[in-house]
């Protein structure tokens, strides 16, 4: 491709079945927001899509969980995710979602155009059914032992432990999430999209590259060629499920589009109803050849993005994907992230917790972000990466200039020869605008960011070495020369900073006076003439203390079940586990070290500034303990009041949330993340001893 005239750049849609956390931002939304704020930046032509994917197993399940309907799971994740971006300055055109009517026209009118055109297979094949629930289990509802790594709680639809995709048969010992008991077989009707006749295609495009005109990150093409090593198979794309697009063909009733057919059109019909809005066409940016289109994603959703959706795509003549620059995973704090198991930093609750810091959560994530291997969220790394560089870097030296330039020169711009400015200064300036700008097109933002970052290292050392606040006295031209030459390296932090740091650009900005001055990549040569009045400086980042990290830490810890996390780093989310796995075997004397007792909660209270917590006394008989426990998502304190539960008694104390607790509470926690108190034997007075 020539330089492409237009650019459609989507990030996955997030179902919505809960919350984002960190690790979908640095994944799939981070990295695409940068390099659409960058290319709008440039002037190009470009559409920024994403919503929510509001049908398939992960929402009805979900539903099941909270004991409500589908409808009211995407309604409520819908608008709290939409929110979140939007506070993190994610920046998408349009937040659309996959149940609204245009999209479930779009995605039935596509599939429809697919099937006359003779690209679907039509097959009867024997199903699992669930005689007690009398349904067809859709892939999510069905899970068993991978054949391939073991895991046993691998789904219908891939084994997340060793990431192989499978189909429900190939599982060992196939169980109904259901009724939990071995589902039967029974007769149904699917449509197939035979992928087995793209493969001669499909090994051109991605293993030769021919027609592709970029190269594919190596765990993208790794993985895609695995997939067509192992040999492409018919698969089906409709669904016995009453929730999602009904199938349009007659006979079809009680048949939906498979999820991952349905959600990728969502990328369709979002840039459809953008282009309704803001009187726009939307099919170049679907068909026209000079239109570049850049999909982000994490790594769990390359298949979909590399074959089955380019497949769709071919077979209907839209463009295909010029890159699929899929992220590997986040971890945190040496466990993966869950959000069944509650393992994570919620980003409405990092913005609740940090407010006015989005710029920082976005500045770690980046520059942790897992481009080429997983990475690791901790909190002290957190807080060591705005220390040390968003304020002792960036931060302090814009403010050192800001103030020194009131200070000496009545807050306007020092008078210098522009030229002589721009030979000390613009060839460093310039030499990173090439490198900031070379690293987001190849998608490496990590390195990007790193080199924003070195324009202010190397303003700060600039400024130290030549130490206008001594030559004011003895030289004051050079000392107005080298503010000059600094209140202009800041203008372009502020430029090639919008990318990574939409808030802070927007501070120094409006600090520089300056909001009038385009921030347009090639507005490089702008320069804030002699005389420019700047507004008073503000601290642009601030330290963050061990306290508040501190917090955070004990704030993730308490919103765990009060049993110990048998899951390790790496090891898979286990959604579908309906036991937990047994723990290592233990001796008596390690049982023995724990005091267990019999007790009664007395009160109970929520804790000020945390959803989690409540506040617990506990009478143990013999005394009183507050006990602070991270389970107010799962009981009001008017349930708890009189309940009698069994207490770890000779707990450390810790602090939580300023709060000593004593002790922790004994719960059970099913398979859904349900709690119940584990009552002492019937009858133990308080204070009796458990063993
Ligand atoms: N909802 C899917 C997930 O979270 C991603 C869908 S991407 C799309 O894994 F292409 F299907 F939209
Ligand atoms: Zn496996």
């Amino acid at each position: 491709m020539s330089a492409p005239k237009r650019y459609t750049v989507t990030s996955a849609l997030p179902y919505a079945n809960g919350p984002l956390h960190v690790g979908h931002i640095a994944g799939a939304y981070l990295p695409g927001d940068i390099y659409v704020r960058y290319l709008r930046q440039r002037g190009h032509d470009v559409v920024y899509v994403c919503g929510s994917d509001e049908h398939g197993a992960a929402i009805t399940i979900q539903a099941k969980k909270e004991g409500t309907t589908p409808q009211a799971i995407i309604d409520k994740y819908h608008e709290i995710n939409k929110q979140a971006f939007k506070d993190l300055g994610i920046d998408f055109d349009i937040y659309h979602r996959t149940s609204s009517e245009l999209h479930r026209e779009t995605a039935s009118n596509y599939f429809k155009d697919l099937y006359d055109k003779g690209v679907f297979e039509e097959r009867e094949t024997e199903q699992y059914y669930d005689e007690d629930f009398s349904q067809f289990l859709a892939d999510r509802y069905i899970v068993g032992t991978c054949p391939n790594c073991g895991n046993d709680n691998a789904y219908g639809d891939q084994c997340e432990k060793c990431g192989t995709t499978l189909s429900p048969d190939e599982l060992i010992s196939p169980r109904s999430m259901l009724s939990n008991k071995p589902p039967v077989k029974r007769l149904t009707k699917h449509w197939y999209l035979p992928l087995n006749q793209y493969e001669d295609w499909l090994r051109s495009w991605i293993i030769k590259g021919e027609g592709r005109t970029e190269e594919w990150k190596t765990n993208v093409a790794g993985q895609c060629r695995s997939w067509i090593e192992q040999g492409l198979h018919p698969r089906s794309i409709t669904r016995d499920l009453d929730w999602g697009v009904p199938v349009p063909l007659p006979g079809a009733e009680g048949k939906v589009l498979y999820v991952w057919l349905d959600a990728p059109i969502g990328y369709i019909s979002a840039t459809k109803q953008w282009a309704v809005d803001n009187g726009k066409q939307w099919e170049p940016y679907w068909k026209d050849a000079d239109t570049k289109l850049v999909h982000f994603i994490g790594k769990d959703n390359i298949v979909f993005h590399c074959i089955i959706f380019p497949v769709i795509l071919k077979a209907n003549d839209y463009i295909l994907p010029t890159n699929v620059p899929a992220n590997e995973f986040m971890n945190l704090e040496g466990r993966k992230l869950s959000t069944s198991r509650n393992w994570a930093v919620w980003v409405h609750e990092y913005l609740r917790d940090f407010p006015g810091q989005e710029d920082v959560l976005r500045y770690y994530l980046c520059s942790n972000m897992p481009e080429t291997k997983d990475s690791e969220f901790t909190w002290a790394d957190f807080q060591a990466k705005n220390n040390n560089e968003l304020v002792a870097t960036l931060g302090n030296f814009v403010n050192r200039v800001m103030v020194l330039t009131h200070k000496y020169f009545d807050g306007k711009v020092p008078a210098t020869d522009a030229l002589q400015s721009e030979g000390r200064v613009w060839q460093s300036i310039l030499g990173q605008y090439t490198k900031v700008e070379d690293a987001i097109e190849a998608y490496e933002f990590k390195n990007a960011q790193a080199e924003m970052i070195n324009l202010a290292r190397f303003g700060n050392q600039y400024l130290t070495k030549e130490e206008p606040w001594k030559t004011i006295k003895t030289n004051p031209e050079a000392a107005a020369a080298v503010l000059f030459d600094c209140l202009q390296i800041i203008n372009h932090i502020a430029i090639i900073g919008q990318p990574f740091l939409p808030f802070t650009s927007q501070k120094i900005r409006q600090q520089l006076n300056a909001t009038a001055v385009p921030v347009e990549w090639n507005a490089q040569y702008v320069q804030l003439p002699t005389g420019h009045a700047l507004n008073q400086p503000e601290l642009l980042f601030s330290k963050i203390e061990d306290e508040t990290i501190q917090q955070q830490v004990d704030t993730l810890h308490a919103s765990q079940p009060m049993t110990t996390p048998t899951e390790e780093k790496g090891a898979i989310e286990t959604t579908a586990s309906l036991y937990e796995p047994m723990k290592a075997e233990i001796v008596f004397d390690d049982f023995a070290k724990i005091d267990l007792r019999a007790g009664t909660i007395l009160t109970a209270e929520k804790v000020e500034k945390a959803d989690k917590l409540l506040k617990f006394t506990v009478d143990l008989g013999f005394e009183q303990r507050t006990i602070v426990s991270g389970v107010a998502m799962h009981f009001t304190p008017e349930q708890c009041v009189g309940q009698r539960v069994s207490i770890v008694a000779n707990l450390a104390p810790r602090k939580l949330k300023g709060i000593e607790s004593q002790g922790m509470i004994l719960l059970a926690e099913d398979s859904a993340g349900k709690l119940y108190f584990t009552e002492p034997t019937v009858g133990a007075p308080n204070g009796a001893v458990i063993r």
